[in-house]
């Protein structure tokens, strides 16, 4: 699954799904510029080291976006991989949900993919291929209480992967990955807003019909095996990595 000699930015690629992206991505090869406004970036960009940029960037913001991407290309010499990752959660029903609240969630997790994939495509068509992963979720699909914005967001995500992937096509390949629960720092801090974090961190691995919570990096995996030249075939899906989330009919588990 070698990415040698492929140019990637992984946007909120510093820590998360975002940084084993970064990680995976490069160690199969690819320069690797994260963008994200976490300057812990820096500090993984630097580890890696050779063929690994941070820029600070506020990926729903199209001047900060066209800057970055215009660096990034000049870096390392156009573009190949686009993982438009960042993403940001909120609670709130669509009656709680305040006009700032929800544009921000839609700003960070849906308009921010449509920027960076305007400013990254250009360079891709230049270079004859390229592909744009959008980290969706399963909650694509089904959907947990409370999460209105984010759920809206996150299906939206599909009908920008399917646009990109008809438009662009056969070049250009757009997917869609949709995990499951993944313990990153957004679960931590989803799981502290509660009195008794251990509980629903339970709750979330009895979902999974694997019993556990998915890992940043085998999310990564995906999304580099999806980036690769092993998975020409795939394009304008959307992938679910999930352990089973969802799958059960409610009340049919049996010990
Ligand atoms: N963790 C889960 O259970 C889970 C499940 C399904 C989907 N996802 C999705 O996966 C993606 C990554 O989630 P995570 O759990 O790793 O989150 P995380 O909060 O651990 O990391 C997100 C990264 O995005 C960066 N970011 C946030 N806003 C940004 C902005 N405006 N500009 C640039 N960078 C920004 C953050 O600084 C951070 O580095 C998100 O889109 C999330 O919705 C997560």
């Amino acid at each position: 699954m070698s990415l040698t000699g492929k140019n990637a930015v992984v946007t909120g690629g510093a820590k998360g799904i975002g940084g084993a992206c970064s990680k995976t991505l490069h160690r199969e090869g690819a320069n690797v510029v994260i963008l994200d406004i976490d300057p812990q970036g820096g500090q993984l960009a630097e580890e890696l080291g050779r063929g690994a940029l941070y820029l600070h960037c506020d990926v729903s913001k199209e001047t900060e976006v066209r800057e970055a991407m215009d660096k990034a290309i000049q870096a390392f010499g156009g573009l190949d991989i686009l993982v438009n990752n960042a993403g940001i959660q909120r609670y709130s029903t669509v009656t709680e949900t305040t006009e700032e609240e929800w544009d921000l969630v839609m700003n960070v997790n849906l308009k921010s993919a449509f920027l960076c994939a305007k400013h990254a495509i250009p360079s891709m068509q230049g270079k004859g291929a390229g592909i744009v992963i959008n980290v969706s979720s399963v909650q694509a699909f089904i959907t947990q209480n409370n999460v209105a914005p984010y759920t809206t967001s996150k299906t939206a995500l599909l009908g920008l992967t399917r646009s990109i992937a008809v438009d662009y096509a056969p070049k250009i390949r757009s997917v869609a990955v949709c995990p499951g629960t993944v313990d990153t720092p957004m679960l931590r801090d989803s799981l502290a807003l509660s009195p008794d974090p251990e509980a629903v961190f339970q709750e979330c691995v009895d979902m999974h019909l694997a019993q556990r919570v998915g890992s940043p990096e085998e999310v990564a995996e995906l999304i580099a095996f999806l980036a690769s030249d092993k998975a020409p075939f795939i394009t304008g899906q959307a992938i679910r990595i999930d352990g089973g989330l969802g799958l059960r009919v409610a009340g049919s588990k049996r010990d």
